[in-house]
């Protein structure tokens, strides 16, 4: 199995799911980060890891259209078989998306359907959500709405920051979010509707 890791940011998920390879308790090839920002840490912690890494600029394209059929071309040419969202700040359009159906995951920082969109954690906060979390899905069409993976609360407490809840999150994400690609990988979840089953 090979796959692709898409990242916008920091890439500290991407770097719980490398020390999880290497580690053996995921068992596939990190064959690719695709990156649309050339400053994200992502990029460096690909490299350190001896991934290939496919920086493909929006800005370079008249169209989102000619941007992803760039991806497209990445993805093929590296045998992908699974694309990892781990903040990858942009949607995918339903060419991607049909192409890979099922085989997209992604990770976001509250609990779905609350709070979509880029600043989830920001926005649990603000809104004074005594519980947030995370969630794993699988992408469709629409933004941050798939069928859900797997899915952890957090209480938000009285002492919390907008940095403490940040960080708490993080690490739940580093935890979670390998363990989702597991599932995936050994072949335990089942998609109906919008319910995904998971078995032993
Ligand atoms: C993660 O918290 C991820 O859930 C979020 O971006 C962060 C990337 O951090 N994604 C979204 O908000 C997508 N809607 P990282 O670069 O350190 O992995």
């Amino acid at each position: 199995m090979n796959i692709a890791v898409f990242a916008s940011g920091k890439g500290s998920n991407l770097a719980a799911i490398i020390r999880q390879v290497k580690s053996g308790k995921i068992k596939a090839n990190l064959a690719l980060l695709v990156c649309d920002q050339p400053k994200a840490g992502a990029i460096a912690k690909a490299k350190r890891a001896g991934i290939k890494v496919a920086l493909i600029k929006r800005d370079d394209f008249p169209d989102k259209k000619s941007f992803e059929a760039k991806i497209g071309e990445a993805l093929k040419e590296n045998s992908i078989d699974l694309i990892v969202l781990a903040g990858f700040m942009r949607m995918l359009g339903s060419e991607l998306v049909c192409a890979y159906r099922g085989k997209i995951l992604n990770i976001h920082p509250a609990l779905l359907p609350s709070f979509k969109g880029s600043h989830a954690i920001r926005d649990a906060f603000d809104y004074g959500a005594k519980v947030t979390g995370v969630t794993v899905h699988f992408v469709d069409e629409k933004m941050d709405h798939g069928p859900i993976i797997l899915q952890r609360a957090i209480k938000i407490d009285r002492r919390d920051t907008p940095e403490s809840l940040e960080a708490k999150i993080h690490k739940l994400e580093h935890k979670l979010y390998p363990e989702a690609i597991r599932l995936v990988l050994e072949g335990k979840l089942k998609v109906s509707g919008r319910k995904v089953l998971v078995s032993a």
